[in-house]
Parts: C-alpha cells; sequence; structure tokens
C-alpha cells in the first residue's frame, strides 16, 4: 500500500466562504434534501424542550443547507484516544462523518491526546490507543486524499490560540459547564485539575484553529459548541480583524438522528464498562457479547425503548445494520423470541461491519501507512492553524 496523498485542502487558513457564511446561506427547499439524509428534528421526543430541541431544529436546516451547497461547511470533530471506539459510536457520530466528507464536506478529524489527560493522570498506552483510532476511521472511510486526521500534540498554533480564548470566558462559566461538572462527578482523580475545567475552551481551540463550521457531536458536547461559539463572539468583538472583518465563524452544532445505543448489560455503551461491541471485534467476539446480552422476561420481541431498554436496543442495532424500521424488525421476530433476535442481531453486525473489519486488518498489517496518514494530517492541520494564529496575532496587535 502506497502513502502518497494528494489533493490538499483548496482554502488553508479560511474557512469555506470566509468567516460567517453561515449567516448568509438561504434555507433550501425540503425537497431538494438527499433522501439518505438523517432528519434529526424527525427523531425530537415530545418531552424535549429547550435548547436541544433548538439543536435538533437548527440541525434539520442544516442538512438541507448540506444537500444544496455541502462545499460550504468545515466540519471538525474528534475524539480522546482512551480505547475502542464502538458500535455506539459508529451510529452516534462516526458514519455520520464519512457520510458529509462523501457529500463534499471538508472534513477534519482530531485525535484529542491532550484531552485524555482531563479526567486521569497519565494517558495510558497513548501510541497504541492512538494508531488503533486512526486504522478506525480509515476502515469506516475517512479518505486521506481529502480529509484530515490529526492530532492536538503535533500543532503547537492550536494549543497556542488556548491563551487568548482563556481571557474571553470566565470562571463561573467554566464551572457551570454541565458536561464538565458530570465528568468531574466520574473522574478517577481525587481532585480538578485546571484542564478538567478548561478543556471545553481547548476544545474551542480545535474548532476555530482550522474555522470549522459544522461541529457534529452528540448531545453531551452542546455545551463545549455554546463555550466556541461565545468564544469566537467574543473574540470578533473585541478583536475586530483587518477592515473590520471577523476572524472566526461562529459554529454550529450537527446533531445525529440516531437513537441511543444501549451496551450489552443495558447501561450505557462503553468501552470501559465492558458492555460495548467495538467496531474491530471479530464476528465471534461479537457473537459472544450478544448472547449475553441482558434482555427480560417476556417472549414476544418488541420494540418499545421506554419499556422495554435492552430488548429494544437490540433490536434497534440489527434495525440500524440492516438500514431497516425497528419496528418491523420486531414483528418479523415476534414469538422466535430472545434467541431469534440474539441470533438476528448478530447476522446483522456481523455482515454489516464484515467490509470494515477487513479493511482494519489489512490497513493493520500495514502500520506504516496509518503513521504517514497522521503525520500528514498533522502537517495539514498544522499549516490551517498556523495560517490563523497570524490573523489573531494582528487583529490582537501582536505583531513585533
Ligand atoms: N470531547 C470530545 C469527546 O470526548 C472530543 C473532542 C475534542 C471534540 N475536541 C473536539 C469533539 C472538538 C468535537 C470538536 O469525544
Amino acid at each position: 500500500m502506497t502513502s502518497t496523498l494528494t489533493a490538499p485542502l483548496a482554502s488553508a487558513g479560511t474557512g469555506p466562504g470566509g468567516a460567517n457564511s453561515r449567516t448568509a446561506e438561504p434555507a433550501a427547499a425540503p425537497d431538494a434534501a438527499d433522501p439518505a439524509a438523517a432528519d434529526p428534528a424527525a427523531e425530537v421526543p415530545t418531552a424535549i424542550t429547550g435548547s436541544l430541541a433548538t439543536a435538533l431544529l437548527r440541525s434539520a436546516e442544516i442538512e438541507r443547507r448540506i444537500a444544496v451547497d455541502p462545499g460550504s461547511f468545515r466540519i471538525l470533530t474528534g475524539d480522546r484516544p482512551t480505547g475502542e471506539l464502538h458500535l455506539g459510536h459508529y451510529f452516534g457520530t462516526l458514519r455520520n462523518r464519512v457520510r458529509l466528507q462523501d457529500a463534499g464536506a471538508e472534513l477534519f478529524v482530531l485525535v484529542a491526546d491532550y484531552q485524555v489527560l482531563t479526567d486521569r493522570d497519565v494517558a495510558d498506552r497513548l501510541g497504541e490507543q492512538v494508531h488503533g483510532l486512526v486504522l478506525d476511521y480509515l476502515a469506516i472511510g475517512v479518505d486521506p486524499a481529502r480529509s484530515v486526521i490529526f492530532a492536538h500534540s503535533a500543532v503547537p498554533e492550536l494549543n497556542q490560540l488556548l491563551l487568548p480564548f482563556l481571557s474571553l470566558v470566565t470562571e463561573g462559566e467554566l464551572r457551570r459547564n454541565p458536561t464538565v461538572k458530570d465528568e468531574i462527578a466520574h473522574s478517577r482523580q481525587a481532585s480538578v485539575s485546571g484542564l478538567m475545567l478548561t478543556y471545553p475552551v481547548h476544545q474551542a481551540a480545535d474548532i476555530l484553529a482550522v474555522k470549522g463550521n459544522l461541529v457534529p457531536v452528540g448531545q453531551d458536547q452542546l455545551p463545549h459548541v455554546e463555550v466556541t461559539r461565545l468564544v469566537a463572539r467574543r473574540f470578533n468583538d473585541r478583536y475586530p480583524g483587518a477592515g473590520g472583518t471577523a476572524v472566526f465563524p461562529e459554529p454550529d452544532a450537527l446533531l445525529s438522528a440516531a437513537p441511543l445505543l444501549l451496551g450489552t448489560d443495558g447501561g450505557k455503551m462503553s468501552k470501559s464498562r465492558g458492555n460495548a461491541i467495538a467496531l474491530r471485534a471479530t464476528a465471534d467476539e461479537t457473537a459472544r457479547l450478544i448472547k449475553g446480552a441482558k434482555t427480560d422476561a417476556q417472549r414476544h420481541v418488541s420494540y418499545d425503548p421506554a419499556g422495554r431498554p435492552e430488548v429494544s436496543s437490540l433490536v434497534l442495532l440489527a434495525a440500524l445494520c440492516l438500514d431497516r424500521d425497528p419496528t418491523a424488525v420486531a414483528e418479523e421476530i415476534g414469538d422466535g423470541g430472545a434467541a431469534q433476535l440474539k441470533r438476528t442481531v448478530t447476522e446483522a453486525v456481523n455482515e454489516r461491519f464484515a467490509p470494515v473489519r477487513a479493511r482494519r486488518a489489512e490497513l493493520a498489517a500495514d502500520p506504516g501507512y496509518a503513521r504517514q496518514v497522521l503525520r500528514d494530517g498533522c502537517e495539514r492541520a498544522r499549516a490551517v492553524a498556523a495560517a490563523t494564529l497570524e490573523e489573531v496575532r494582528d487583529a490582537m496587535g501582536m505583531r513585533y
């Protein structure tokens, strides 16, 4: 396999359409949308109100704009390299990234290595974790000829943005972030580090260093996108760029329509709880995990996420893998019971992910390739972040 990477980004240093291009877009007619595209608003449960509902409605509108003008979006998103990506990640966000890339948006994927240190003293087996993450990205279809995979630690210009950005938020704002509060509650550290409190601002630097204007995320990341918008707005107000133009776009969050997949024990699917089916799991491991999955005492299989969360999550997993409606999948299994349900799920997962797993094995056999992809990605991200930092220096009058 060669490691030749071509097609540099067309507009290094400037987000597509320039800063604030998000405000100027006309909304497209709904029928212009790609029928395969998710409609996040279709999934809004009636009980959801406030900022989540707003974000879902806004996401639906953005999906329509993506269908019309994908090239006006620069996407930045990423993951902490703390373990194997699993099917919850895949259906929650990973496949969305590839869909957007394939639709023609610019995609930056960040391996958030510094962020691992928010809730632990030392990042374990970091080299191995990072390599595994890059293999996962490539296996699911992130295309290094079009998209950029990079790591925090390789882009000093990104990290330097943290300093002015920290001056734009108050201590109270940092302490009120609900996702940070939750992570503090579950942290394995005795006391809270400065990084834990400030990492959302660092995340703003991730996004704004490359002038990302769209951030596909799960609900838990919405507060961080809000911090990013706040930082962008305050920076633009305080430091007008050359000719009075705003330096930064105010990025939007893009929520995925995929409902939540539970782990095999009925809890939140999480790599650290041993209840997750990894993307890279073998067919046998998958079968074993699903065989041990929790169900309930009722024989007839139905799709009722509120009343029967464990059974419904298995039905949902099969349905997602088969691109089918979960209620129809459940009806088909019906009196076949849990045993038939588990057979269906195992087959569906293994069939759906066989090509991804085969591709991953191929890539893993040539570790030099993935390393080169990451190195090239870091270089490309660095060029973009360096151009942004130059603009920031100019705007702040730090030119000596
Ligand atoms: N916080 C994200 C996570 O825990 C990872 C992340 C880091 C990220 N920087 C980001 C996500 C920027 C979106 C945008 O998974």
